[in-house]
């Protein structure tokens, strides 16, 4: 199969998946639901998600248990986007082609919303009935969902962005910003995959863990790059925020051919980690060059 359609069924399936989800949820208050739903069920890549589907069809995990965890780590990558986007963040007024939350709704709702999104995804993850995936499993998918979600990644990374903003910073604290602030939810996403499957084997992980370390960098390495060639028509977010905000990113700190050489090295190393697993890799093989090709 195509990465192309790969995406797409896996996206299909957890736009579904996140609609069922919300539909399960008394309404307390409708415009707290309203822009969660906004929030969660409004496009995006959902690359997240394909590769805790990947992943774990990979090593023999079911897409029915799949669908938690890929659900609960969308939603948190949901949550940090909303608040990412807030006026005491990157004040930023499109996401996904939409007025972002705090626009449509109003900031105390986006502030909100961005809670409640994340509390949903641990109520997702730990309330699921898995077929295969025994409880002690389970507890660990939920340590590595909070661990890449909170201080010691997402949030953590986040603020050091933050303070990284308008001044110089070393490479090699961009490269732990980065790392942490978007890279530990990508991590995250495969190793929930790896959780969900039969499979307990050190070396699978450790491979999985390089290849997922790799392409968690290029990710933000290139949507640093995309802030500059990409358009806000395609991108659906503004092109130009980080510029006009005087963000500490890559192409600032290495140029955008330094930028670009950066990327495909950490594609390279993921490539090698993923030639030593002894299974069909195509599809994650196409992803990792999808992730420094990709237009938005
Ligand atoms: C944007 O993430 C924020 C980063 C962590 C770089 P995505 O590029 O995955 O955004 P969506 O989910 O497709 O909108
Ligand atoms: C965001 O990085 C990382 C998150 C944790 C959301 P950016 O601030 O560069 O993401 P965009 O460009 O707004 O999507
Ligand atoms: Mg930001
Ligand atoms: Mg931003
Ligand atoms: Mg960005």
């Amino acid at each position: 199969m195509p990465l192309s359609k790969a995406l797409k069924n896996y996206q299909s399936r957890i736009e579904n998946v996140l609609s069922e989800q919300l539909k399960l949820l008394n309404v307390n208050d409708e415009q707290l639901l309203a822009a969660m739903r906004y929030s969660s069920t409004n496009g995006g890549k959902r690359i997240r998600p394909f590769l805790v589907y990947e992943v774990g069809q990979m090593l023999g995990a079911s897409l029915n248990d799949l669908d938690a965890p890929a659900a609960a780590i969308e939603l948190i990558h949901c949550y940090s986007l909303i608040h990412d986007d807030l006026p005491s963040m990157d004040d930023d007024d499109l996401r996904r082609g939409r007025p972002t939350c705090h626009k449509a709704f109003d900031e105390a709702t986006a502030i909100l919303a961005g809670d409640s999104i994340q509390s949903l995804s641990f109520d997702i993850i730990s309330s699921k009935h898995y077929q295969a995936v025994p409880s002690k499993k389970v507890v660990q998918m939920i340590q590595v969902l909070a661990q890449s979600a909170g201080y010691a990644g997402m949030c953590g990374g986040q603020a050091m962005d933050l303070n990284a903003t308008d001044c110089d910073i070393s490479l090699a604290k961009l490269e732990q910003i980065h790392q942490l602030k978007t890279g530990a939810l990508i991590s995250a996403a495969v190793h929930l995959g790896y959780l969900c499957s039969p499979i307990d084997n050190p070396e699978i992980v450790n491979a999985l863990k390089i290849y997922s370390n790799n392409i968690g960098l290029a990710f933000q390495v290139q949507d640093d790059i995309l802030d500059i060639i990409g358009s806000t028509a395609e991108l659906g977010k503004p092109q130009g925020s980080d510029i006009n905000a005087a963000k500490s990113t890559y192409p600032a700190l290495l140029g955008l051919e330094g930028a670009k050489q950066k990327a495909h090295l950490l594609i390279d190393e993921a490539l090698h980690a993923l030639s030593t697993l002894p299974y069909n890799t195509a599809i994650l093989r196409d992803f990792a060059h999808y992730i420094i090709e990709r237009k938005f």
